[in-house]
């Protein structure tokens, strides 16, 4: 089969697409033949090297993975060849020492396996979600990082309610454009940075109530602005390090800061201060740690038009360098989908 497959890490250039053997799945598995993956900024970390999740090489990438069941592992029950299918891509494990699921423990489709940019790929059979018809692959294929993240994040780790100002970085990013959706569907009114004003004249169509270029002020004094010196209630943050003081300094008493990525740097210094005198919150989020059901409610919303799956293009696999050129630049408004 053609894939996407790197045998060292480094600049786009290790990316090559060649044809590797196909997957020999065991009896709990099923084969997926993909039609759609769209990328993340993930999958240029881990290619370029620079994850805290190190591959093993050689890598095919690929965490968010559309397609049809192709072949069903002989222990494997209820699921028929042919289903149109969408993977979760976490692959729960269970402690020898509990015998419950350790999160720590946790591997991941297309990071610690062979992932969806490539024509096959195998996965445990509890991985799957149906398809909802009307939805298509490449629409399923946008689902299972960054809208699985937009609604644990806001809901499950940011307790989000529908009365709050939500602050949402990165609005053109894949899990940006998600949280601005998610946010607005929840009620909240949602105040969107980007660094372009094309970017934000778009998340304003997704529903941004509000937009600040980060490139050209500071978002911080823009969220003053706006919100009347108040500050916002929650900050969905894809950007880290050089966004730190601006976020602490955005937020309401009692806020809340969701730790989402780290595209401006993973490290920052914090005056403790201003946290503990106005009662806020710090929380990381990693949609690894998501409930299986999210990747459910997310694609049955999509269906039903109340999330819109944001698709900048689709390209063949064999165009896969170009297609993280284009993450690479900056040069996307929100998911970018392979399709084999
Ligand atoms: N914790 C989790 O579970 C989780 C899940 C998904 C993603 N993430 C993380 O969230 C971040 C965004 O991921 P994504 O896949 O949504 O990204 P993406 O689609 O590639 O978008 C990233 C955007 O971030 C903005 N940005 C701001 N500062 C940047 C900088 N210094 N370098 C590069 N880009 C910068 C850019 O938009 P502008 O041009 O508008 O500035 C860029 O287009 C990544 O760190 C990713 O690892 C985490």
């Amino acid at each position: 089969m053609k894939a996407a497959i790197y045998n060292e890490v480094g600049s786009v250039e290790v990316l090559k697409y060649e044809d590797v053997p196909e997957p020999e799945i065991s009896p709990d598995e099923v084969l997926v033949r993909v039609k759609a993956s769209s990328l993340n900024r993930l999958d240029l970390r881990l290619r370029s090297g620079k994850s805290p999740r190190p591959v093993n090489l050689p890598h095919v990438g690929g965490v968010d993975i559309a397609g049809d069941i192709e072949k069903v592992g002989r222990n494997v029950k209820g699921v028929k060849q042919g289903t149109r299918v969408v993977v979760s891509p976490t692959v729960k494990t269970i402690s020898h020492k509990t015998g419950g699921a350790d999160l720590a423990l946790n591997k991941v489709i297309g990071v610690n396996y062979w992932g969806g940019f490539a024509e096959l790929v195998k996965v445990p059979a509890e991985n799957l979600v149906e398809i909802p018809e009307g939805l298509s692959y490449d629409e399923a294929s946008t689902l299972p990082v960054c809208y699985v993240t937009a609604w644990y994040g806001l809901f499950d780790r940011g307790g989000l309610k529908p009365s709050e100002t939500v602050l949402v970085h990165a609005a053109g990013s894949g899990t940006g454009s998600a949280a601005v959706q998610v946010a607005k569907l929840a009620g909240a009114y949602v105040i969107a940075t980007a660094g372009s004003d094309e970017k934000l004249a778009k998340a304003r169509k997704l529903g941004a109530d509000e937009t600040i270029n980060y490139s050209t002020c500071e978002f911080a004094d823009e969220v003053k602005r706006i919100t009347d010196k108040r500050g916002v209630d929650l900050i969905f943050d894809q950007i880290g390090g050089s966004a730190w003081e601006g976020n602490i300094s955005s937020l309401a008493p009692k806020g809340r800061l969701l730790l989402v990525g780290v595209v401006g740097g993973g490290a920052a210094s914090a005056n403790i201060g201003p946290i503990i005198m106005r009662d806020i919150s710090v929380l990381g989020v990693t949609v690894f740690n998501a409930e299986l059901s999210t990747l459910a409610t997310v694609a049955g919303l999509a269906v039903k038009g109340e999330l819109k799956p944001v698709i900048d293009r689709a390209m063949p696999l064999s165009e896969a360098q170009a297609a993280q050129k284009l993450l690479e630049d900056r040069a996307q408004f929100g998911k970018v989908v392979l399709n084999p």
